[in-house]
């Protein structure tokens, strides 16, 4: 067992690396060195601790989640009664040590490798026994006993750290938000509402008015629905037949520039997951300012185009602080190529 100075392992989209790693880089000036344990997770040569704080009020958009890495070990291959014992070894000697008594703690393993045997749950178990001083709560930790357990240039490796869940980006392993695929849902849009709702802590008023820009096949128009809103969903394209006799819902079939010119609604929050450009879908938004409240949320997804992605952002934040303040931006676990914008009605 080697007991670093601190390391952090970094988790993002595999295919936005490169903006993540830039982030990290101006959080900590000098952090450049990376080496990669998966697709899209990254042993950062740079003390958790000070990236942490640098994130701490104003997190980046590219990074998912953070956590430290304090203990590295070596695994022999696929023994679990082995990898138990030496987790277990490593957890006793470096960390457990160092919860915090009495406050709620979760222990997240990610597996970044198959094993026939092992599975997160069982390492979280068998971990999570030896902790006696601090109580067991996975749905709303505030200290994280993070597992890692990959490959380093070819050597089986498992990092262990111990972090407050409110610095590590994220309270679910590697940012990991997965909900419930339950059969009412109309698409897996949803789970990118549900997301960013949670995420910016957006509590929507029950029985306000939502406008839904590119609501088709209706997804976010569900998730609205759900949380007792009622809703104009614009859309040339269909919505799903289920939504078509809720009576909560009108659809204007015809583009979101078309209902622009007819509308006279007020609405309470405005979503907007259209497909088009960035800025497009950011003036679009600016001009339907007139009808949102003010101080009114709006969540805006951003397509972000293979080149240029940066700038594109930075124009759109210039068109969007026209009419909006810009409160939080990320890239959420259910977001492809795009970030997720929640903005505040001037
Ligand atoms: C990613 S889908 C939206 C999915 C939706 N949020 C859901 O949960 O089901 C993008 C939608 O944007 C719509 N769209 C593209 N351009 C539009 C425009 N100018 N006005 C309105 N909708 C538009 C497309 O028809 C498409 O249905």
């Amino acid at each position: 067992m080697a007991v670093e100075p601190t390391q952090t392992i970094l988790t993002c989209n595999a295919e936005f690396v490169d903006l993540a790693l830039r982030e990290a880089h101006s959080a900590v000036p000098g952090s450049q060195q990376s080496r990669e344990i998966a697709a899209g997770v990254l042993l950062l040569n740079a003390p958790f601790e000070a990236i942490a704080a640098a994130w701490r009020t104003k997190p980046p958009i590219f990074v998912r989640h953070i956590c430290p890495a304090q203990v590295q070990l070596d695994l022999p291959e696929e023994n679990a009664e082995a990898w138990l014992s030496l987790l277990q070894k490593a957890h006793l000697e470096a960390i457990a040590l160092h919860l915090a008594p009495r406050v709620p703690f979760s222990i997240q393993t990610r597996l970044l490798v198959e094993h026939p045997l092992l599975k997160p749950f069982d390492i979280n178990n068998a971990l999570a026994a030896l902790v006696k001083n601090a109580p067991l709560e996975v749905r709303q930790p505030q200290q994280i006993v993070s597992v890692v357990i990959g490959r380093l240039e070819g050597a089986l490796r498992a990092w262990l750290g111990l972090s407050m869940a409110a610095d590590n980006l994220s309270d679910w392993a590697g940012g990991a938000r997965r909900f419930a695929n339950e059969d009412s849902r109309i698409s897996r849009s949803e789970f990118k509402l549900l997301e960013a709702l949670e995420v910016f802590r957006i509590a929507l008023p029950v029985r306000g008015y939502a406008l839904d820009l590119g609501a088709a096949p209706g997804g976010w128009t569900h998730v609205l629905r759900q949380q007792g809103m009622y809703v104009i969903a614009v859309d040339p394209a269909a919505l799903d037949s289920r939504l078509l006799r809720d009576t909560g819902v009108r659809h204007k079939r015809m583009t979101a520039e078309a209902y622009l010119r007819k509308n006279v609604d007020v609405f309470d929050v405005i979503v907007n997951d259209m497909r088009m450009d960035g800025r497009d879908s950011a003036r679009l938004l600016v001009a339907y300012a007139q009808w949102l409240r003010r101080g009114s949320p709006a969540i805006m997804t951003l397509k972000l185009p293979n080149s240029g992605r940066l700038s594109l952002i930075e124009q759109a934040y210039a068109i969007l602080e026209d009419a909006y303040h810009v409160m939080a931006a990320r890239q959420l676990f259910h977001n492809r190529s795009e970030i997720t914008l929640h903005l505040k009605r001037r």
